[in-house]
């Protein structure tokens, strides 16, 4: 696995691949990589011909009191994990080569259509911090197609409609949320639970498949199911920030006659901030199973 700090040697790695048309897929992380991030390495090889995942603790996304200085970094185990993987090219640059004049001034990307709602509204600035850094990235590598979680499901829907606003001639790739046995999301996030908590964790899963079983037969009460699931949280020694039910592709508040829904949550557990999500389309048909009737015999 090739390894670069600067974007020179990184442009001139991708240019060999690029003069003998080999498809360049992008796979950005923060690191402190777990099997999510490398589920969408897997994904990426199915992809392109070559691989290029980025390591880069972004501090514009980061608020002043959020965990940018506590953020777990890994870097050796990240490293392993990713040769092991076949990955291609390790991309990893200090703050100064992605920031060189420094973050102040520097020019932002903004995307109001999903920014100041859910986890925009609980992390002012956040968003414009990830659209921008990815929107460098982009530019930076220059790849054919990019993956990204689902688990970070409004981040998906900022990036894609970044993509499309900015023209930027990528592909964005979702990939299913990658979960522990017992459910939980893999996050890099999670080792800031103590024991006691990681017992509770996969609460937050189990009220989002509560709150879907009862939206796809047929409940309509939003709001009523959104006050629910959050006692249901509170009572099982979480803080939410929010659980809503939402259009799956705008993020408007659901209506009774969207289609395709997502239930998005957000809740403190101790000192770690857990978010998940799950995706429905109740307007597709349910499972149900088909009785056949043998023809009658007429007497
Ligand atoms: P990070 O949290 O490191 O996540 C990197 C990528 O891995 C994101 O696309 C995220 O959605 C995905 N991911 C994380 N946990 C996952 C899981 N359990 N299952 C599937 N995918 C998972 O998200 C970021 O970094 C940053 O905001 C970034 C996009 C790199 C911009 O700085």
């Amino acid at each position: 696995m090739l390894t670069e700090h600067s974007v020179a040697d990184l442009r001139k790695r991708i240019q060999r691949w690029r003069a003998i048309d080999q498809k360049v897929a992008l796979v950005p992380t923060m690191g402190n990589l777990h099997a999510g991030h490398i589920a969408l390495v897997k994904q990426a090889q199915k992809l392109a011909d070559r691989v290029v995942v980025s390591i880069f603790v972004n501090p514009m996304q980061f608020g002043p009191k959020e965990d940018f200085a506590a953020y777990p970094r890994t870097p050796d185990a990240d490293k392993l994990q990713l040769a092991v993987a076949g990955t291609d090219l390790l991309f990893t640059p200090e703050v100064d080569e992605v920031y060189p004049g420094g973050m102040d001034k520097v020019s932002r990307v903004e995307v109001p259509a999903f920014d100041g709602i859910l986890d925009g509204a609980a992390r002012p600035g956040h968003f414009t911090g990830v659209a921008t850094v990815v929107c460098k990235l982009f530019n930076m590598v220059q790849p054919d197609v990019a993956i990204f979680g689902e688990k970070d499901y409004q981040q998906l829907l900022v990036i894609r409609r970044m993509t499309a606003d900015l023209c930027l001639p990528v592909q964005v790739v979702g990939h299913p949320t990658v979960r522990e046995a017992d459910g939980l999301a893999m996050s890099s996030r999670n080792q800031y639970l103590t024991k006691a908590e990681r017992t509770q964790a996969p609460l937050l899963r189990r009220v989002l498949s509560e709150t879907g079983a009862l939206l796809r037969d047929g409940s309509k009460d939003f709001a009523g199911l959104q006050t629910q699931a959050k006692q249901r949280l509170e009572e099982g020694g979480f803080r939410p920030d929010y659980v809503e039910v939402r259009d799956a592709d705008t993020l408007a508040p659901a209506a009774a006659d969207h289609k395709r829904l997502v239930v998005l949550a957000a809740a403190w557990l101790g000192k770690a901030r857990l978010i998940d999500n799950l995706p429905l389309d109740i307007g597709a048909p349910q499972d149900k199973t088909v009785v056949l009737s043998r023809p009658e015999t007429v007497g």
